[in-house]
């Protein structure tokens, strides 16, 4: 049984860093676009038997220490009434974004087992497939991520609809945020009964605001999300990409038992920055790197390694997998994990 993950998640002692990628279940995977070809993408999440047969993909095919639960963060907006559509080539989009306070409030409150049954019965499913091989991380995005695309409806560079709403009317989206901490908790929670080993919550777009910002209208947030899905039992990781300047504050904030690590910050920094006895890094080679020639991608993913040397550390890229990386470049990456013996 591999329980690397997990052990690395407790700062126990592990033979070599667990390596495991961000949207390892995806594109780049020929088995992947297989299934696509027959289903769509909100198909493939609703379907419990398609989203285990390609959450386990990666582990088969790529030897990965870890398998993540194929779904998206999108599901909870969507169980709560908004309606979504992932289209070939333009992504995600919510067909009537929020514009007001009363939009919000015309949303439901899902439990878990009602309007997420799907996620829960694709996880209890992965879980006795799996047998023990691997672990099973369960995820969520995280408040301020899911509200910016509830009310921009899709991807933004400017996120300006959703950043006029916290200076126009922060006591709104406060609560908002309020409510959609308790949900994910809950979910969070619920996904932990049903199976899941370590959850992971993505504050994808924490990038987007500035540093008062960020500490008032996204942290708190993620915070409450993390204390509510930490009294499950399994570890967390906290993954607040484009916002490496709060590393220390995310921790502390959080309780996180993993901080995860993008690739625009240093991870020698990012070893210093963070106390070795409370935390575990995750990350962060850049995804890009995986277009190098395997000789070369080993070197910078040992490099890499050798720069989170003497921490608790579970090897990652520093954000997703990209959908056109080679597969064996996959594989390089993971195999120079399996290969690194500290020195
Ligand atoms: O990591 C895994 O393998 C598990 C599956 C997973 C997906 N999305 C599958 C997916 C996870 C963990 C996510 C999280 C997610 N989804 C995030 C946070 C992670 C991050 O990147 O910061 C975000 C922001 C989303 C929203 C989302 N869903 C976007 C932006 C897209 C479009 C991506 C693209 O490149 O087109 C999706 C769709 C999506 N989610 C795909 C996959 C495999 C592609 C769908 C397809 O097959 O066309």
């Amino acid at each position: 049984m591999n329980d690397l993950l997990l052990r690395a998640c407790r700062r126990e002692p592990v033979e070599r860093p667990p390596v495991w990628m961000m949207r390892q279940a995806g594109r780049y995977l020929p088995e992947y676009r297989a299934i696509r070809e027959r289903a769509d993408f909100l198909t493939m999440v609703r379907t419990p038997e398609l989203a285990v047969e390609v959450t386990l993909q990666p582990v088969d095919l790529v030897g990965v220490d870890a398998a993540i639960i194929f779904s998206d963060i999108l599901v909870v907006p969507q169980a709560m009434g908004m309606r979504l559509s992932v289209d070939e080539g333009v992504g995600p989009r919510f067909h009537q974004p929020l514009r007001s306070r009363q939009d919000f409030e015309r949303l439901r409150d899902v439990s878990p087992e009602e309007g997420l049954g799907y996620v829960l019965e694709a996880l209890r499913l992965a879980r006795r497939e799996l047998d023990g091989r691997v672990p099973l991380i369960g995820f969520a995005g995280a408040p301020w991520t899911l509200l910016s695309y509830m009310i921009e409806g899709a991807g933004s560079k400017s996120f300006s609809y959703a950043k006029r709403l916290l200076v126009e009317s922060p006591s709104t989206a406060h609560a908002m945020l309020g409510r959609l901490a308790r949900l994910v908790g809950d979910f969070l929670a619920a996904q932990v009964g049903a199976g899941a080993q370590v959850l992971q919550l993505f504050d994808s777009w924490s990038g987007a605001l500035a540093p008062s910002d960020f500490r008032e209208f996204a942290l708190p947030y993620m915070s409450e999300a993390v204390r509510v899905a930490r009294k499950a039992g399994a570890p967390v990781i906290a993954f607040c990409p484009g916002s490496g300047w709060a590393l220390e504050e995310i921790a502390r904030s959080t309780g996180a038992d993993v901080i995860g690590v993008d690739w625009q910050t240093d991870a020698a920094e990012a070893r210093r920055r963070l106390p070795a006895d409370q935390v575990t890094l995750q990350g962060n080679l850049d995804p890009c790197w995986l277009y190098a020639p395997p000789a070369l991608l080993r070197e910078r993913t040992q490099q890499m390694l050798q720069a989170f040397e003497g921490r608790s550390h579970i090897a990652n890229l520093g954000h997703g997998i990209l959908p056109d990386t080679p597969v064996a470049h996959a594989r390089a990456f993971v195999d120079a994990v399996c290969e690194w013996r500290r020195s």
